[in-house]
């Protein structure tokens, strides 16, 4: 019996870690039971392994229900991002730092302490960046959204001290290709580049061609995250916390390697009206380096064809 918890399992990275421990399991072993959180869902699941619990993760008779039985690991995605939580403060603190909390001292009375992973991001570093990124980076978040993962990161770390978790997080990139209009995201127009040029639609970036951001395909952020919560506890750092690898690419190599996929007259769909906030904060990426990360087995995509396979796929 394997049963796996998802926060925020109807969100874009969500649904596609859920149909991958669906279908491929948890590691060698099969998910038995696999229960679904987020404030409503679309459709009930098919799978009969699914247990959809409709609300928010700051109940915690919610929470209680979803560790009803035991739990072996919990993926935590739920989260308010970081334009939303900077216009509604108390709402982001309460999902993306009191909930995170909750969901970890709830997991004290589980028998074995679960695999937690939790979903980080790359705003912890914040706006002023240095000329280069590694693992020795001290994190300045310059929004609440990125100082709540950061706290989030060390509540994991101490849960994991304590005997509660064995937990791990890992900052996530640009994650791509999210469907859809981007639901007012700023960084929509880094998936909308991708669907819009296979749909041969123009398209206007808030960003220069020269604008360099981090970027990851959802295929292998997934792989990351499920890397992360069966790889061996003991390999993990004191911090518990690792950057997922990226590519780092401007906007014009993914555009032309777009146009190379699918058709170079695409290319000329895209027109460039670079926004100076945008491009200060999604298209000025210094190189990352993440030996750390890599020695522990997460990987980026490794080249920009296989971003767009695995950024497209499913
Ligand atoms: N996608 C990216 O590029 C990216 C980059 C950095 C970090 N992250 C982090 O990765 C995680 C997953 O990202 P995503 O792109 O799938 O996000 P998403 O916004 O698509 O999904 C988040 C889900 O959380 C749910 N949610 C929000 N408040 C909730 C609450 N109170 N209770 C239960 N569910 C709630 C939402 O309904 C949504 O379905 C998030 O924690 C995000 O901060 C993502």
């Amino acid at each position: 019996m394997t049963h796996v918890v998802v926060t925020g399992a109807q969100g874009f990275v969500g649904r596609a870690l859920v149909e991958r421990l669906l279908a491929d399991g948890l590691g060698a072993r099969r998910v038995s039971r696999l229960t679904l959180l987020d404030i409503a869902f679309d459709a009930p699941h098919g799978d009969p392994r699914v247990v959809q619990l409709a609300g928010s993760i700051a109940d915690a008779e919610l929470r209680a229900r979803a560790y009803g039985s035991p739990v072996d690991a919990v993926f935590h995605l739920a989260s308010i991002p970081g334009g939303a939580a900077e216009r509604n403060y108390t709402l982001g603190r309460s999902i993306n730092l009191d909930a995170t909390l909750g969901l970890l001292e709830d997991l004290r009375a589980q028998t074995h302490p679960p695999r937690f992973v939790f979903a980080s991001t790359v705003a912890v570093y914040g706006e002023q960046l240095p000329a280069s990124v590694d693992e020795h980076t001290l994190p300045a978040p310059a929004l609440s959204y990125g100082a709540h993962k950061l706290i989030g990161e060390t509540l994991v770390a101490d849960a994991t001290r304590l005997g509660w978790v064995q937990g791990c997080s890992l900052r996530l990139p640009g994650v791509v290709a999210r469907p859809g209009d981007g639901a007012g995201l700023m960084s929509a127009f880094m998936s909308q580049l991708f669907w819009k040029l296979a749909a041969d639609q123009s398209l206007t970036v808030p960003v220069s061609p020269q604008g360099v951001a981090w970027w990851i395909s959802v295929g292998a952020c997934v792989d990351n995250l499920l890397h992360a919560a069966t790889v061996d506890a003991e390999r993990f750092n004191a911090r518990r916390s690792y950057q997922m690898p990226v590519l780092r690419l401007t906007m014009a190599e993914v555009v032309d390697a777009l146009g190379a996929r699918f058709g170079a007259d695409r290319k000329a769909l895209v027109t460039y009206e670079p926004d100076p906030l945008i491009e200060r904060l999604f298209a000025a990426y210094p190189p990352l380096l993440t030996p750390e990360s890599e020695r522990l087995g997460l990987r980026s995509d490794g080249g920009v064809e296989q971003l767009i396979t695995r950024a497209m796929a499913g």
